[in-house]
């Protein structure tokens, strides 16, 4: 049985990813606008992922003999000077939940609450990967600079990534 701290914690998490997914669909919207549609792609199984992230939270609350509360969503962006610029958000966006992923481990272990401990750890490891995913993608957009060639190339590997949701 979860206790309310934790619940309420982990309830907060959904929120965010739920948050995410909206925040990467508002980020592929982007991409059509400026003709990018292989940027865009991207972000859609990004988003996809981030919803499975958030009903793989709910999942677990509802299995622990919590309840899973949805509480509004906020706002995202909608507008970048550059693709460049998106993806640094898209950095800065993951070392956040990153950090907040870590806060609720730590919790887990006040709370001396294993099964969460447990639970959470898939979700450390799946951060490593989201970090060192985009940190590439970063490092290839500085790496092209204004070059248009690179930039259409780059779209088309992009473009190549689909949501696959893990086995569980
Ligand atoms: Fe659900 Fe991108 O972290």
């Amino acid at each position: 049985m979860l206790n309310a701290k934790m619940e309420k914690a982990l309830n907060e998490q959904v929120n965010w990813e739920l948050y995410s997914s909206y925040f990467y669909l508002s980020m592929s919207s982007y991409f059509e606008s400026i003709s990018l549609p292989g940027c865009a792609a991207w972000m859609k199984a990004q988003a996809q992922e981030e919803l499975f992230h958030a009903i793989k939270l709910y999942g677990f609350i509802n299995e622990r003999g919590g309840r899973a509360i949805m509480e509004a969503i906020g706002k995202p962006p909608s507008e970048w000077d550059s693709p460049l610029a998106v993806f640094e958000d898209v950095l800065a966006h993951e070392q956040k939940v990153t950090g907040l992923i870590n806060d609720l481990v730590n919790l887990a272990l006040d709370e001396r609450d294993h099964a969460s401990n447990i639970f959470l750890q898939w979700f450390v490891s799946e951060q490593v990967e989201e970090e060192a995913s985009v940190g590439g993608v970063l490092d290839k957009f500085r790496l092209i600079g204004d070059d248009k060639g690179g930039l259409f190339a780059m779209d088309q590997e992009l473009g190549q990534r689909v949501f696959t949701p893990p086995a569980k």
